[in-house]
């Protein structure tokens, strides 16, 4: 047997909780661990705010081993009942406010989620890990975000597990207050928790406030292509398969109290992934109503308090659990268009009077 083979927990089947399952990574998890993981159970627990969409998973409906539950992690009684009923094994907890914009115009719903929801589900799994007698085999599994660690400069190292956090939004600081409560639960209750922190996810089910949907969805509608400030903040691309891939070994292979950074190894500029966009929009799309698309970029007001950089130093996962990134920026860039050219039926929904007002209290 090798060592790595030596670390991994028992092949029982587990009883997962996914929190956030019909969000963008939480849904690409689901299907993924549905299609890996074909004896676990598969519990989706989400208040389906905008971000969230049932119909990410409208084909797991009659799985007999998935089921979903609509409701709020603050919901104390709600979580406790669903760990007892299902008997939970394992928490994947994806839930939480996400798009920095939407921090900046109104914080308080990051803190109440991010923070609050986040330490009623870690309270709730300890009581309910409790009366399992402490089993060695539960995992309560936070994805948490590289934004936890501030901002690059163009020289400095990547993020490593042991860069010192300086959240520069509400959104990283309502992350890094979760992770905070995370690591917390594992030093005083011994809960085996682990906490990952990711790069920026690209792929399909991605809501189109984000950079990448944003600008493909814009491309196809002939609408302006916002990018903001200079252009110049780089950012670390991961396809959101990857970081699936890469959940499942911290989940089986990892270790409690520990943290795990997960990145692309994809440092690209805005501007340039931007332009990247245009190029292979223009190549793969039939009809657009502006060509070339590059023609639609249109530089525009900052993000306060932009991060200028982030890039993952994933060598730890690398080493210790032998996970790798395998898609590459291009292959991903063009699956990502080929995926929004031929899900129209579910992206158009999306811009919704909600979304409209939204927009334009952004790009006013
Ligand atoms: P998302 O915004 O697409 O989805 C969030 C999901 O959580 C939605 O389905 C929403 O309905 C649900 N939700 C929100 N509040 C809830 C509540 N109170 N109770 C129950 N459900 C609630 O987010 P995402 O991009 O899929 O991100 C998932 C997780 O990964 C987040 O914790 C985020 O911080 C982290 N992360 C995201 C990225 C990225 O690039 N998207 C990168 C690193 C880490
Ligand atoms: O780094 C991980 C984080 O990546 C996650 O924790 C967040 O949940 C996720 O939303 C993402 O945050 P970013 O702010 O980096 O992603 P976003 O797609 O909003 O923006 C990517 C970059 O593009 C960022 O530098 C801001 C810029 N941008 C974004 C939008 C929406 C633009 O220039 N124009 C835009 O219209």
């Amino acid at each position: 047997m090798t060592s790595f083979e030596e670390q991994s927990l028992s092949s029982e089947p587990r009883r997962v909780l996914v929190t956030g399952g019909a969000g963008f990574i939480g849904s690409n998890f689901v299907h993924y661990w549905c299609q890996n993981h074909k004896s676990d159970r598969v519990i989706v627990l989400d208040a389906l705010t905008y971000a969230g969409n049932r119909r990410n998973l409208i084909d797991l409906e009659n799985n007999e081993n998935f089921r979903f539950v609509q409701g709020d992690i603050c919901d104390r009684s709600l979580v406790e009942a669903l760990l007892q009923e299902e008997n939970i094994d394992t928490v994947a907890h994806f839930a939480a406010e996400s798009h920095v914009d939407r921090s900046i115009l109104g914080p308080d719903a990051f803190v109440r989620t991010n923070v609050v929801g986040t330490f009623t589900l870690l309270e709730s799994f300890r009581h309910h890990w409790d009366r399992a007698g402490n089993n060695s085999e539960y995992r309560f599994l936070h994805v948490s975000t590289d934004e936890v660690y501030g901002s690059l400069g163009p020289n400095d190292h990547p993020f490593t597990e042991t860069t010192n956090y300086a959240p520069n939004s509400p959104y990283s600081a309502s992350k890094a207050g979760s992770d905070h409560l995370a690591r917390a639960y594992y030093h005083t209750y011994g809960m085996p928790t682990i906490t990952t922190n990711c790069s920026n996810n690209y792929g399909p089910y991605h809501f189109p406030e984000k950079l990448i949907p944003l600008t493909c969805i814009n491309i196809l509608l002939g609408k302006p292509l916002p990018v903001y400030g200079d252009g110049q903040n780089i950012r670390d691309w991961l396809y959101v398969g990857d970081h699936c891939r890469a959940l499942d070994v911290v989940i089986n292979k990892g270790k409690p109290g520990e943290t795990y950074n997960i990145g692309g190894n994809n440092e690209v500029k805005n501007i340039d992934l931007v332009h990247t966009l245009c190029k292979v929009m223009d190549e793969l799309a039939p009809k657009l109503p502006v060509r070339p698309s590059q023609e639609l970029i249109t530089f525009v007001k900052d993000r306060a308090g932009h991060d200028r950089r982030y890039a993952i130093d994933a060598t730890k996962i690398k080493t210790e659990l032998g996970w790798t990134p395998q898609q590459t920026l291009e292959g991903g860039i063009h699956q990502t268009i080929e995926w929004y050219l031929t899900h129209q039926e579910w992206w158009q929904p999306l811009l919704s009077k909600e979304y409209q007002d939204y927009y334009a209290s952004v790009y006013a």
